[in-house]
């Protein structure tokens, strides 16, 4: 990797300021329903502390819009991150201000402060100079491992490295590894898989895809859009009308550049989302005019396996059906298991289709599981992350 990592610069005795992605999901009772993102950055903070540095970590969670919200103070992280950790980990009300200062300041080799949400401040979505400051005075080292939000430009995970040397943490370091190698001179033949409900979230990643791939799988609400511009009736399916031309475009520039397209040729079809006893599976051009096609049809399946056993190289965004409703998450589960089969180099970024890994049992026997959404979708665009940019070179 061409950015400089926590292994490059001395840590002994420095106050680390740690940028981690610790926004995880919580249920109703504000529990932690998922801890794999404060998991994903135990080796990173282990490191620091082993090496005789301080962690002061920042994280946010949620969107609260630069106002305390009580329902995403950041107390349920500490607790779970210092069940993990197994040593103590102080944690402040405030995310910059007299008490954070004091704390950061009589904090000890070896041990561990987290920052109170950095988005209850208004400043850090604004990436006020302020308080990107505020933070580097707390620290002599600024350590990035917040890959999952390296696509935005906030206080703390690029402001700050104004301020203070800036290099990358474990996990920084492995997601741009692994998401580097699927996007440069990756080996072919090279499979992706993309999915999820709309056209218009996926337009960029598409057209770059189209650059790398020798096979585009299309499944999910997206698929529809395409189905539709072949010409197809619908039923009751959701598609975007507005982008059943950008749906053509995209077809055409495959057929030109000789990358398969490969579209369901068969459906799951229910009569709506909470009717499972609906379902049925039909070919693509006999929807039902009163049904909606929520899932990959098997035919499809089958057909996505057979590129799927041929990739050298597969990479994933995007479940391929109503992943929320049990029933119509077989086909991104049969997906999941495939990939997983394969010998191919895999990657599999975005909650969805990281769950339905989890959920078929097989995440172990992928190559690489994104922590990333926003920012693994950004990468594959082809775009140059700022939180990435803002870390040192070698
Ligand atoms: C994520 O969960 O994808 C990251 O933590 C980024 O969150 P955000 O979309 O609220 O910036």
């Amino acid at each position: 990797m061409r950015k400089k990592t926590v292994k490059d610069v001395s840590v002994k005795g420095k106050k680390v300021f740690t940028r981690v992605d610790f926004n995880v999901p919580l249920n109703d009772q504000g529990e932690i329903i998922a801890d794999v993102k404060i998991k994903a950055a135990l080796p990173t903070i282990r490191y620091l502390l082993s090496e005789g540095a301080s962690v002061i970590l920042a994280s946010h969670l949620g969107r609260p819009n630069g106002k305390v919200d009580e329902k995403l103070r950041l107390t349920p992280v500490a607790a779970r991150l210092q069940e993990l950790i197994g040593a103590e980990v102080l944690k402040t009300d405030e995310v910059v201000g007299s008490q954070v200062t004091r704390m950061a300041e009589s904090l000890q080799p070896g041990q561990i402060l987290l920052l109170e949400n950095v988005r209850f401040h208004p400043g850090e979505k604004k990436n006020d100079p302020r308080l990107a400051k505020a933070y580097a005075e707390l620290a002599d080292l600024f350590v990035s491992d917040a890959f999952g939000t390296a696509h935005r430009a906030h206080a703390s995970n690029v402001g700050v490295a104004a301020y203070l040397p800036a290099v990358a943490g474990f996990l920084m370091e492995k997601e741009i590894t692994a998401l580097s190698r699927s996007l440069h001179n990756p080996q072919q033949p090279v499979v992706a898989i993309v999915g999820g409900s709309k056209i218009t979230d996926k337009i960029d990643v598409l057209h770059n895809f189209l650059t790398i791939a020798d096979a585009i799988l299309l499944g999910g609400g997206m698929a529809n859009t395409f189905l539709r511009a072949k010409g197809y009736n619908m039923g009751k399916s959701l598609f975007e009308p507005d982008q059943v031309e950008q749906a053509k475009e995209i077809m055409e520039k495959a057929q030109a550049k000789g990358v398969n397209l490969c579209l369901p040729v068969d459906v799951t079809v229910a009569t709506d989302l909470h009717a499972a006893e609906s379902a049925e599976n039909v070919p693509v051009d006999a929807i039902p005019p009163e049904k909606m096609a929520v899932d990959v049809g098997e035919k499809t399946r089958a057909l996505f396996a057979e590129q799927i056993k041929a990739a050298k190289t597969i990479v994933w965004n995007g479940p391929l059906g109503v992943f929320e409703v049990p029933a119509f998450a077989q086909g991104t589960v049969a997906v999941a298991k495939m990939v997983a089969a394969s010998e191919a180099f895999s990657i599999i970024g975005g909650g969805d289709v990281v769950a339905a890994v989890e959920q078929a049992g097989v995440s172990e026997q992928i190559s690489h599981l994104s922590t990333g959404g926003g920012a693994t979708l950004e990468f594959w665009e082809g775009k140059e992350l700022p939180g990435i940019a803002v870390l040192q070179d070698k």
